[in-house]
């Protein structure tokens, strides 16, 4: 085990800086020698070694593509895909299948063992041994180590990550009910294991996103709050007048489509729109009023009139009277494949928890968290907490396939960042200033869209508070 400054000084000798992702793959791999390979492949004229450097990695995609050439085809999340809890062994199915979902992925870059061979067989004495589980408890001790109980369906053991060992940054974003692996060293007394290196499901790194082989746009909003008393009417409508004329042919809306109702106390006291059906039914009349080219995805929040339990059932039929037939409603989460280019949907509940239980964490940078659920595959790791969770015999939270894009709201703040070949977008919101959230002092980014071309999956930021808005290019 060798340290990132280490890598880093190695490649600073030869004047290359290194992107971060090489350095995890060499600490994953365990192999320094990896270092001399890397830079040998490392053009004169490059200034950067990449996972492109790397020898023997090959990008890949996905396995799971499509046959056809779909425009729009919902591959994960279609109507009635989400059922009601029966009992609590639906309970035992849900982490059952987390488990054996995201363990499958791990297990390919670390060989592990059940937990009660572990604490059995005395050949993992003598030597590192490795184990997959779910983190059932965790705490710091006195000394700031990390401790961390895994559980698997064999048993349960005591890891501890050494705040003295590199990668323990890592370490101390654990959160409850995460599937890790684990290599390490078994303490004499096998009440423990001593972690060297922690291993995430993660995106692979060698995945190569897809990109569509023919020319379109896709807008991408979420939070539109219709019915609030601080939705902004005029900035939206010069939106819809805005994409009317545009060339984009995709409109995904990740959820709280309308204000609702009964969704925080008091909030009788902030609608302009008192009733839910003439909430969802003045969303239909905008969106009837787009050119029918557009298609229209839509998917529910924690605001919408649906339980508040992931997965979210699609919007019921009664409140979808006023919406034409290119709008399609979806359930949250959603991956839905535009041009072939697949984005997972996700509201974004999840936010709630993780950015209480991950240092450094914030509501101003959802970019950083939705990197957060990627490493995981996760979108909502934590059970029992802010984010109600519907047991079933599949987690459909489990972020499988890769997307190429993940694209999330309910901070009601933009957020754009990249993981592994991953975009993650958070478009904002179409509200102002709630009276809770000065209380919290959250300050919304309302009114922008962020337009992705499908051909080079590149975002531009339209800000629609601005009479003219002109598109804003975000950096790679
Ligand atoms: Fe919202």
């Amino acid at each position: 085990m060798f340290a990132t400054s280490t890598i880093i000084e190695r490649f600073l000798d030869e004047k290359l800086q290194v992107h971060p992702d090489v350095i995890s793959y060499i600490i994953e791999h365990n192999d320094i020698s990896l270092i001399d390979r890397i830079i040998e492949r490392v053009p004169a004229e490059c200034l950067v070694a990449s996972l492109s450097h790397v020898p023997g990695l090959y990008p890949s995609r996905d396995g799971c593509r499509f046959l056809g050439d779909p425009e729009i085809e919902v591959v994960l999340g279609r109507e009635h895909t989400a059922r009601p809890v029966n009992n609590v062994s639906d309970y035992v199915m849900y982490f059952n299948n987390r488990y054996k979902t995201l363990s499958s992925i791990i297990r390919g870059r670390c060989n592990a063992a059940p937990i009660e061979a572990l604490l059995r067989n005395d050949q993992y004495m003598q030597e590192e041994c490795a184990v997959i589980g779910m983190v059932s408890d965790l705490r710091t001790t006195a000394n700031g180590h990390r401790m961390v109980q895994l559980e698997d369906r064999t048993g349960s053991i005591n890891v501890l990550f050494n705040r003295s060992h590199p990668g323990f940054d890592e370490a101390e974003k654990l959160v409850y009910d995460e599937i890790i692996g684990v290599k390490g060293t078994l303490s004499q007394e096998r009440t423990l294991l001593f972690s060297n290196q922690l291993y995430r499901p993660d995106i692979p790194f060698s995945y190569q996103p897809y990109m569509s082989d023919k020319q379109g746009k896709a807008a991408l909003i979420s939070d539109i709050h219709v019915g609030s008393d601080t939705f902004l009417e005029e900035e939206w409508l010069s939106f819809l007048d805005w994409i009317s004329d545009s060339e984009i042919s995709y409109l995904l809306i990740a959820g709280d489509m309308v204000d609702g109702i009964g969704i925080y106390p008091g909030q009788e006291h902030e609608l302009m729109l008192p009733n839910i059906y003439e909430q969802y039914d003045r969303l239909g009349e905008y969106l009837s009023d787009l050119p029918s080219r557009i298609k229209i995805i839509c998917a529910p929040g924690n605001h919408d009139v649906v339980r508040g339990a992931e997965p979210q059932p699609v919007i019921p039929e009664q409140f979808r009277r006023k919406y034409c037939e290119n709008c399609t409603f979806v359930e949250n989460p959603a991956v839905v494949s535009v041009q072939g280019v697949k984005v997972l949907m996700y509201h974004g509940r999840s936010y709630d928890d993780l950015i209480g239980l991950i240092p450094g964490a914030s509501y101003e940078q959802p970019g950083d968290i939705m990197i957060e659920m990627l490493k995981r595959r996760h979108l909502s790791p934590c059970y029992g907490r802010k984010t109600p969770i519907a047991a079933a015999a599949e987690d459909r939270l489990v972020i499988d396939p890769v997307p190429e894009v993940l694209h999330t709201g309910h901070v009601h703040i933009l957020g754009i960042s990249y993981y592994r070949g991953v975009l993650c977008i958070n478009a904002g919101t179409w509200q102002s200033q709630t009276a809770f959230q000065k209380q919290m002092n959250i300050n919304p980014t309302p009114a922008k869209a962020v337009v992705l071309d499908l051909m080079t999956l590149q975002p531009s930021v339209y800000d629609f508070m601005k009479s003219e808005p002109t598109p804003e290019q975000i950096a790679d």
